[in-house]
């Protein structure tokens, strides 16, 4: 395994929408251990394709660390093998409902953090690493984290909902670090 470079906004790649996967090889494997190696390494809760320079419709979520106060609602969304990491591929939201607001953000825009509303819950449709089907019932920072991901692949990010005078606050806070 191997730590990748994260992609940095204002990067063109972070805005293109990705392309789905037609076959899942080792190459995918591959690229989704070492997306979970670069995302635990950050650390961060996601990492979706083009952060690493892909274009390819794949993202990894766990949760699993900032979690604990869900309960026991959070087993049941787990993977079977008994670990928090989802490795995800050709992920779509098939349904969402309710509407929370939260904090969010993102390891290509590093420093910032603000708030966002998205779904309460969703549910979503993806292949394992091995081809299976799964669909994933999330709400709380499960379903939050799976629709931030999503959105990079379709060259959505987070700083997109926000107010104009929020964005120009953002992007030159952003050019004092960056440039
Ligand atoms: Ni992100």
């Amino acid at each position: 395994m191997a730590i990748l470079d994260i992609v940095f906004y204002p990067d063109p790649r972070l805005k293109e929408e990705c392309e789905t996967v037609s076959e899942i090889t080792d190459d995918i494997r591959k690229l989704l251990d070492n997306m979970a190696e670069t995302m635990y390494d950050a650390p961060g809760i996601g990492l979706a394709g083009p952060q690493v320079g892909s274009n390819l419709r794949v993202c990894i979520v766990d949760v699993g660390g900032s979690d604990a106060e869900e309960g026991d609602e959070e087993e049941e969304v787990k993977p079977k093998d008994g670990s928090t990491l989802y490795k995800l591929i050709n992920p779509r939201i098939v349904s969402k409902s309710g509407e929370i607001d939260s904090e969010e953000g993102c390891l290509s825009i590093p420093t910032i953090r603000e708030k966002v509303t998205r779904a309460e819950s969703v549910v979503v449709q993806a292949l394992n690493e091995r081809g299976e089907e799964l669909e994933i019932q999330a709400d709380g920072i499960l379903s939050i984290c799976l629709q931030h991901e999503i959105d990079h692949l379709d060259g959505v990010l987070f700083i997109d909902y926000l107010s104009r005078l929020k964005l120009q606050l953002v992007k030159s806070k952003l050019k004092k670090l960056i440039l």
